[in-house]
């Protein structure tokens, strides 16, 4: 019963394989898995594996701050549709991201407010990237956000942490937690209560240890599982179930 609740399943690099890598996570016991979609295209792949396999799926789909310079209104209007409909189970990754390019901030929190505010009007979760914009993200938020909020790959300071846990939210851990030049992850692993956890992949991004280097794959986030069950001194299988309690709760 292991939980990846962020895969990208439907872009580009995994598609192709995506049948032979779901088959592979069921084979490690992983068998709940969300698709994260970040255009229409992912989307209706997303959807079309979600008819085959649907114990095991659920689908996000919103638009990342990194692509706000190509966001139409046909866009936000197709996902509003889909969001009203209940077509996905969660509105996301939606965020700032400060890191590459601080070019279009203004433009971002547009992107990220219309799109917390769809959720609202749907009652859907949101799925959050924060990276180098945890200020104007948790302000945003705390403004705006009425529904549950992941933090997906949670990597900000201890701190933050502390401030998002106040909110209706679930932390989201990823491979990076397993890197061994990684000191704050698993101090934040350590520090955050374990009925507020979850796990992921971010495949094909972010390969945990045994496997980095290679492409990930929701198969793989048994080691990231591992890890924290190892900070958190807890039993794997206590683990996997309250991860998995916390994620459906999400949906109750
Ligand atoms: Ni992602």
């Amino acid at each position: 019963m292991i939980t990846d609740t962020h895969c990208h399943l439907t872009c580009d690099t995994l598609y192709e394989d995506a049948d032979q890598i779901i088959e592979e996570a069921l084979a490690k016991g992983v068998d709940l898995m969300m698709i994260m979609c970040t255009n229409k295209e992912e989307y209706l792949r997303a959807q079309a594996l979600k008819a085959k396999y649907p114990q095991y799926l659920k689908v996000a789909y919103g638009f990342y701050p990194g692509d706000v310079q190509d966001i139409t209104s046909e866009d936000l209007a197709y996902l509003e549709v889909e969001a009203k409909a209940h077509h996905i189970d969660v509105l996301g990754e939606i965020g700032l991201d400060y890191y590459w390019d601080t070019t279009f901030k203004e433009q971002q929190k547009q992107l990220f407010i219309r799109q917390i505010e769809m959720a609202n009007e749907a009652n859907l979760p949101i799925s959050i990237h924060m990276r180098d914009a945890s200020r104007d993200c948790l302000d945003i938020l705390k403004a705006h956000a009425k529904t549950p909020i992941i933090f997906h790959c949670f990597s900000g300071s201890l701190e933050i942490m502390k401030e998002a846990l106040t909110m209706n939210s679930l932390i989201s851990f990823a491979g990076p937690i397993t890197y061994k030049n990684n000191k704050q992850g698993p101090i934040n692993v350590a520090h955050c209560p374990i009925d507020r956890i979850l796990s992921e992949t971010d495949s094909p991004y972010l390969s945990p240890v045994p496997y980095r280097g290679k492409t990930n794959h929701p198969a793989y986030v048994h080691a990231t599982v591992s890890k924290i069950a190892e900070i958190q001194e807890v039993d794997e299988e206590v683990l996997c179930k309250q991860i998995r309690d916390n994620f459906l709760a999400l949906f109750a």
